[in-house]
């Protein structure tokens, strides 16, 4: 077994158009939990293994400036143009230029797969590693193969090559095996592959398939590597697929908490993304949406009707409920935020109460600012409160229902911001006295 970390790089395909997504946004980018596909694969690449520097490079066309943008915020990460999409052989002939010099085992994977996981690419890049392999495909059983590339196999059982759905015989056709586009090289031993590369087929494309056909002819060792669980597999072409991949996410999810001692009331109305981390003994009510990166803790209850959009943090026994949206904030223990209430860009110390129809004011739409407000432990919000950004309420600090609080308050104060109640006695019988007189007119 390997202990070792193997090295590698990386190229992940993403200059496609995604014509299906009938979509002005490049394919990659769209997104699941509030991350572009194209994020979850880079993610699962970098997961390979953890805090190793592993590089990659992304392959990019259609949309190219928008998908580099994206890329931008991940430093182990470059990108090369293919101007054309000539097929999937040419986008790596394209990122060889920047591997000309390198020896050792490339990964090649595709932007549009966000189901395919970390330790599945391992265990991968181990096989190819302990069998010495020049070529390793990742391949998968499919019941109904039809519109992927199938492993055409020779009679004692090794690797022939692949043939498209569209180049594909009769006889290939019923072959289950197919080629998920996942693929260990040995770099300096394949490289030159891509410059004999043929486009005679009836896509009239430079097939990156081909190069196992290559291999073989070369006497090069091709091996299969066939994935366990299919579903990890599925690329998005479409919107119905980007819908499929969403609800398997979702469900693994929600099986992984479940296991570790998270209640789920009612898993098909609960969405909680892969990213984030939930401690045992919390409940989760239903129609609760959890998306992006958070962390929940233990003993806490979750809605019904809660949404986190990302980067939220609950500290223990806290409750969040119904129709309460956060974001950006950041929740001590046993700090409630029972119903109704917006808290974006805030910190909460513990034991703090938020009355209903809370609403943190963070956003200045003139400027396009957004600042942070901070409530230290103990404080209380009456209901109704809006808390203009940035302020800071110290230890303790009772805030009265309906107030505009736009100033720091001292630890222990009370801080009340309208107008006094005023009382006018029998008001209502003038009125009517009034409308009365009017209608004998
Ligand atoms: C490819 C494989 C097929 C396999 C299937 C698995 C080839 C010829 N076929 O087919 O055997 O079963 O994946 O899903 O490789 N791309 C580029 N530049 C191009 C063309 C494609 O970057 O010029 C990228 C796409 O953005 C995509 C990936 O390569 O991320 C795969 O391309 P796609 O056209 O989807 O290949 P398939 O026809 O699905
Ligand atoms: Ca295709």
């Amino acid at each position: 077994m390997f202990n070792d970390k193997i090295s590698f790089k990386a190229v992940i395909l993403a200059a496609g158009k995604g014509t299906r997504m009938k979509s002005s946004k490049p394919k990659v980018l769209h997104e699941i939990f509030s991350k572009p596909l194209l994020g979850w694969v880079v993610d699962a690449v970098n997961d390979i293994y953890p805090q190793s520097d592993t590089k990659s490079i992304v392959v990019v066309g259609c949309g190219a400036g928008e998908v580099e943008d994206y890329l931008k915020k991940y430093e182990n990460v470059s990108c090369v143009l293919q101007k054309e999409q000539l097929g999937t052989g040419h986008a790596v002939s394209v990122a060889a230029e920047e591997l000309k010099d390198f020896c050792g085992t490339v990964l090649i994977t595709c932007g549009d797969t966000p189901l395919l996981k970390a330790s599945t690419m391992r265990a991968m890049l181990e096989y190819h590693t302990e069998h010495n392999c020049d070529v390793t495909v990742m391949s998968a059983i499919f019941e109904n193969p039809f519109g992927y590339g199938r492993i055409v196999r020779a009679q004692d059982g090794s690797i022939e090559g692949i043939v498209e759905q569209k180049d594909a015989n009769e006889e290939q056709k019923v072959i289950k095996e197919i080629n998920t586009g996942v693929y260990c090289l040995k770099w300096e031993s394949v490289k030159n592959a891509f410059k004999e590369l043929k486009n005679n087929n009836s896509q009239g494309e430079y097939y990156l398939t081909d190069i196992v056909g290559w291999a073989k002819e070369k006497n090069k060792k091709v091996l299969s590597f066939v994935i366990k669980n299919p579903d990890e597999t599925l690329g998005i072409n479409s919107r119905s697929q980007l819908a499929c991949a969403t609800l398997i996410m979702k469900n693994e999810k929600l099986e992984e908490l479940m296991e570790n001692g998270v209640s789920i009331v009612d898993t098909l109305s609960t969405s909680i993304s892969p990213d984030t981390q939930i401690g045992a003994d919390t409940i989760i009510y239903p129609n609760t949406y959890i998306s992006g990166k958070n962390k929940i803790g233990s003993n806490c209850k979750i809605g019904p009707f809660s949404h986190f959009r990302g980067d939220v943090e609950v500290g223990d026994y806290s409750k969040v409920g119904n129709f309460v949206e956060l974001k950006n904030a950041k929740i001590g223990s046993h700090t409630n935020v029972s119903h109704l209430s917006y808290v974006g860009d805030a910190t909460l110390g513990s034991n703090v109460n938020i009355g209903a129809g809370t609403i943190f004011a963070n956003y200045n739409s003139i400027t396009k600012e957004k600042k942070r407000s901070t409530l230290k432990d103990g404080v209380s919000i009456g209901s109704n409160t809006v808390i203009v950004a940035p302020v800071e309420l110290k230890e303790n600090v009772f805030v009265g229902a309906g107030s505009v609080i736009t100033k720091d308050v001292e630890e222990n104060s009370l801080a009340l911001c309208r107008t006094p109640q005023k009382e006018y006695p029998n008001w209502v019988i003038k009125q009517k006295n009034l409308l009365n007189k009017k209608g004998e007119e």
